[in-house]
């Protein structure tokens, strides 16, 4: 066996406790770290959409959880938006949480009845043909997007002000009742800087 050379032996008690601490440092950064919220879509409907003379008076409803599921930190949402929307066409939008608190390991119930407000009566022409032509193939597919600005209570490692998206696909039949594979189904949930 070859004898270790100085040169080695100084790197090893060099990096080795460089090596620890990175460890030590990454598993603080992984426990100590907050999540993003957690979305999940469980009920949406827009009843009617099978009316051959339009919306005129169609009433989106949804029912979408969201999770805080930090440990250690609380959430403050400073407002929270819901929209909903064809292709890029918004149809809806409603303030759902205005300066809001969220404990840990807390989820609460996003649930609101659209009605009134829908402009999918006004969708354009080209609009409506994929829209009728969506529903003769049994499926819609609306998207709803929640928007806030949230900061997690007392993290020191993250203290910024986030803007927040989170966007959940919901299939309609052509009845406009949420189908089976889009119940429950996690939302995606992007974050934007502001400060
Ligand atoms: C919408 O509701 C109003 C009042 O309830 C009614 O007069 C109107 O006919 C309805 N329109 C459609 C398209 O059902
Ligand atoms: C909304 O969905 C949650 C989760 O499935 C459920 O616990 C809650 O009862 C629902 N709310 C209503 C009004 O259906
Ligand atoms: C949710 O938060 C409230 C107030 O912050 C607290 O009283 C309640 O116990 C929490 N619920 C759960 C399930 O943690
Ligand atoms: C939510 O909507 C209200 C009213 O339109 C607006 O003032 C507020 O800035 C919106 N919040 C977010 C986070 O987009
Ligand atoms: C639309 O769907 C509802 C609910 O399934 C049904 O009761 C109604 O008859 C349908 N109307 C038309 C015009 O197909």
């Amino acid at each position: 066996m070859e004898e270790t050379s100085p040169a080695k032996l100084i790197c090893a008690i060099v990096l080795t406790p460089i090596f620890v601490l990175s460890l030590i440092f990454l598993l603080l950064w992984l426990s100590l770290h907050p999540h993003r919220p957690k979305f999940h879509i469980h009920e949406f409907s827009v009843p009617g959409l099978n009316q051959t003379n339009g919306f005129e008076n169609a009433t989106i409803t949804f029912n979408v959880t969201v999770r805080n599921t930090n440990r250690n930190f609380r959430i403050n949402y400073e407002s929270l938006n819901g929209s909903v929307y064809y292709k890029d066409d918004e149809v809806g939008s409603v303030t759902l949480l205005s300066s809001f608190d969220q404990g840990e390991k807390n989820t609460t119930i996003l649930q609101h009845e659209l009605s009134g407000s829908m402009s999918l009566s006004t969708l354009n022409n080209k609009r409506w043909m994929e829209f009728v032509n969506d529903r003769t193939k049994e499926t819609v597919i609306f998207y709803l997007r929640f928007t806030s600005i949230i900061h997690y209570e007392k993290s020191v490692w993250d203290r910024k002000h986030h803007q927040m998206h989170a966007n959940c696909d919901a299939g309609v039949d052509s009845n406009g009742f949420l189908l089976p594979n889009f119940k429950d189904k996690r939302c995606i949930v992007h974050f934007g800087r502001l400060f």
